[in-house]
């Protein structure tokens, strides 16, 4: 590790943010058609070459099994274990999707859906959840990733960062898969996971990553709600903590079926801006996790003012949506301040189509949520995700889905 982390404000180099309303060949983009037609696709290309990878056009089949228990959790709600088989090799990457739905919900019910580290089984101590099978480092201390069977000693230990009741309560379906599921995460040449599924071109400077195989997963789950009698897919709210919060604002910036994007602490290459340098940065994260993003993404290591975009651009592919970015007080790492910068500067664009996306132009004091289109707070404490996280989760969602 031959660079230097920055935590000082005054440190950081003068910076010019590249403006989301001026196209490539320097055209204004004056309103949400010219937005819509021209400048949206031309953003989201840039961002697969040069940040996230392309994730491959392909058509790979589905196919969809699952068990249910409609007594779960004492009765609160109804377990379902959905499967998710991709094409027809012998042994096919497959997700293993876990939703509960409240049983006191009538009808489609708008739901929450985030990608996991460890397991579904760890998102909640209940008993009923498969144990399935999980990457775990080879021995002590490695970055080789070896899968192996779940174990029930493991069950509910992440349940902090999951507020399973309080969310049913609320009349919301929480769906989650582990990320393990569609790759895992380490550098293993892409051989595991959704990769292998599609031949990648390792030579391609834009070839996707793990970034890429998580969302491409979060869509793939997506397409799988359309299907789904409980869920109403038009009210999916897409969420992640740290790296996955990176993986989430990226599907949901891709993928406009995700009608709100949580982003929980996603710092460097999610909502905070690159070109402010503090706490992580390119540099850090490319080698320190070389699989995340494209190989184009390391040009940009030190060369941040190079970027043909930058992280505000990324949320402003969510316009008019509704976004929500969290950071938390002790969480220099992710740049909370530089999390606050993306979400303000995709405002520009929200106002495009006539919405106030972030209410306010300073950062608000400490657990003092502000939310237009756009929502933002920093809590105390540390990186994380809290229930006063999604206690705030649940009311954006409630405000923009008239839902309680
Ligand atoms: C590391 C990494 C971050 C990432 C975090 C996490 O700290 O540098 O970019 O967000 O892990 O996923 O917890």
């Amino acid at each position: 590790m031959d660079y230097m982390i920055n935590y000082d404000e005054t440190k950081i180099p003068t910076y010019t943010l590249p403006d989301p309303l001026t196209d490539l060949s320097g055209r204004p983009v004056r309103d949400a058609a010219a937005w819509v037609l021209r400048r949206r696709p031309e953003l989201l290309r840039l961002f697969e070459q040069h940040v996230y990878g392309r994730i491959p056009d392909a058509d790979i089949p589905m196919g969809v099994g699952g068990t249910l228990d409609t007594a779960a959790l004492n009765g609160l709600a109804t377990r379902k274990e959905v499967t998710l088989t991709f094409g027809m090799a012998e042994t096919p990457p497959q997700i293993h999707l876990l939703l509960y739905v409240p049983n006191a919900a009538t009808g489609r019910v708008p739901a929450f859906l985030g990608l996991n580290f460890f397991g579904n089984h760890t998102i909640h101590p209940d008993p009923g959840i498969t144990l399935g099978t999980v990457w775990t480092p080879v021995e002590e201390g490695s970055k080789v990733l070896a899968p192996r069977p779940a174990k029930d000693t493991e069950r509910g230990l992440a349940a902090s960062r999951w507020p399973v009741e309080r969310i049913l309560k609320r009349g919301y379906a929480l769906a989650t898969a582990y990320c393990g599921d569609s790759d895992p995460d380490f550098d293993d040449s892409f051989h595991n996971g959704v990769h292998a599924l599609l031949p990648r071109d390792d030579a391609a400077g834009d070839a996707w990553a793990t970034f890429g195989a998580w969302a491409w997963s979060l869509s793939r789950i997506m397409d799988y709600f359309e299907m789904d009698p409980h869920v109403d897919e038009r009210r999916v709210a897409v969420l992640g903590h740290s790296r996955l919060g990176k993986a989430a604002v990226w599907a949901g910036a891709a993928d406009e079926r995700f009608a709100l994007v949580i982003s929980n602490n996603s710092g460097c290459g999610g909502a905070a801006l690159s070109r402010r340098r503090i706490g992580e940065t390119v540099r850090a994260i490319n080698e320190r996790f070389p699989h995340w993003f494209c190989t184009n993404f390391k040009q940009y290591n030190d060369h941040e003012d190079a970027l043909p975009v930058d992280q505000h651009m990324l949320l402003a592919l969510i316009a008019p949506r509704p976004l929500y970015v969290a950071s938390a007080e002790e969480d220099r790492w992710s740049d909370p301040r530089g999390e606050f910068l993306g979400a303000l500067h995709a405002n520009p664009v929200y106002r495009l189509f006539g919405v106030e996306g972030l209410p306010v132009d300073e950062m608000p004091d400490l657990e003092r949520p502000v939310m237009g289109k756009i929502a933002y707070h920093i809590r105390t404490g540390k990186h994380d995700v809290t229930t006063y996280d999604w206690e705030q989760y649940l009311n954006f969602a409630d405000r923009h889905w008239g839902h309680s």
